[in-house]
């Protein structure tokens, strides 16, 4: 089943709310675009890939709930296209599925058409996610052995896109190619989409998952018990890849240990027009580390620093899988290679 989708008869956004998993499984019914963006300010649908897709039906949500002539639902439009815009500022995607949709949407002539353009680029961005992921999937499965365990990190699978996944659906496509694979879920602190994401849906895949806390991931290597660690990416820059606070010590573990260190990732999360000191890295509230759940864990005035995103520097990703094949080093000349392929 997909992690977000257009539901055409209540005009509104489903998505499967994960700040519930794994206990349950519930689907929330996203009405209003404000609605829409307070599910991704607290994470119900998160992942770079997915929250391109919410930000993409967000302006389809805005176009339902505008009132008046075509330019005054235009005017809206762009409104709540900022709104979309405010919730989170480091995933690349969210701002590619927002700007290609309002884009379109913009292009229509009467209200009526606007509705049509911008649902149609979201479904096209929503079916492009998943043919995208299969095919990174394709491309990276000849990187994992038979009998492979692979280390990954925080949830980069399909609850973090449409269906499949990038990092975790680089190992379905092993796995579905006939290979015994064993997966490392670090759990991925403070929010634990490791452990309550990514052993969640593996586990429902049936293949095998063994989870640790985020502190046990250099004695786990040293033990040789990981052959290649496989993680997501919320925004690929110049000399570094963005991705969930604790990849860039796991790299650096990585690195120390002699593991390879790979990134599936779409084209849509490259930004290789920035650098590092350009993106913003979301900081969340410090509640997140007082608490767990309900459960005090830190005293309440405790000063807190709680990024949630961290740059690994490229010279530690060896390389990167994309659906236009895999990246591999000197990424100055070899990224711009792929992205640029065929543009002149
Ligand atoms: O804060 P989150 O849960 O949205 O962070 C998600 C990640 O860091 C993922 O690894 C990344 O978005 C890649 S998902 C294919």
């Amino acid at each position: 089943m997909r992690t977000i989708y257009w539901d055409d008869e209540t005009s509104s956004v489903i998505l499967i709310d994960q700040t519930k998993l794994p206990s349950e499984f519930v689907l929330e019914k996203c009405r209003s675009v404000n609605q829409l963006a307070e599910a991704i300010k607290v994470l119900k649908v998160r992942g770079a890939p997915a929250l391109g897709v919410a930000g993409a039906y967000g302006v389809v949500l805005a176009s339902y709930e505008a009132g008046g002539n075509t330019e005054e639902v235009k005017r809206y439009l762009i409104e709540k296209a900022e709104v979309l815009r405010n919730t989170r500022p480091t995933a690349v995607n969210l701002f590619y599925g927002i700007d290609r949709t309002l884009k379109s949407a913009l292009k229509g002539e009467s209200v009526d058409e606007i509705r049509e353009l911008a649902l149609k680029e979201a479904e096209k961005i929503a079916e492009e996610d998943v043919r995208i992921n299969r095919m990174i999937g394709e491309n990276g499965k000849k990187l994992i052995r038979d009998g492979d365990t692979v280390m990954t990190y925080c949830n980069a699978g399909r609850l973090a896109c449409v269906d499949w996944g990038t990092a975790l659906g680089v190992i379905r496509s092993a796995v579905e190619a006939g290979r015994d694979i064993k997966v490392i879920a670090c759990e991925t602190r403070p929010l634990n989409q490791g452990s309550r994401l990514t052993a969640w849906e593996l586990m429902e895949d049936g293949i095998d998952v063994t989870l640790i806390t985020d502190n046990m991931a250099g004695f786990v290597m040293k033990k040789g018990m990981v052959d290649l660690v496989m993680v997501g990416a919320d925004r690929v820059v110049r000399y570094a890849v963005f991705n969930k606070i604790g990849t860039y010590s796991l790299s650096i573990l990585a690195d120390h240990h002699g593991i390879p260190f790979y990134v599936a990732v779409p084209t849509t999360t490259f930004d290789f027009e920035r650098e590092e000191g350009d993106v913003v890295i979301e900081e969340r509230s410090p509640d997140e580390l007082k608490f767990f759940g309900e459960h005090q864990i830190a005293p309440l005035d405790v000063r807190v620093y709680n990024p949630a995103f961290d740059p690994t520097p490229l010279k530690y990703v060896t390389a990167l899988i994309t659906e236009k094949g895999i990246i591999h080093p000197p990424y100055e000349r070899t990224i711009p290679e792929v992205l640029y392929e065929g543009k002149g």
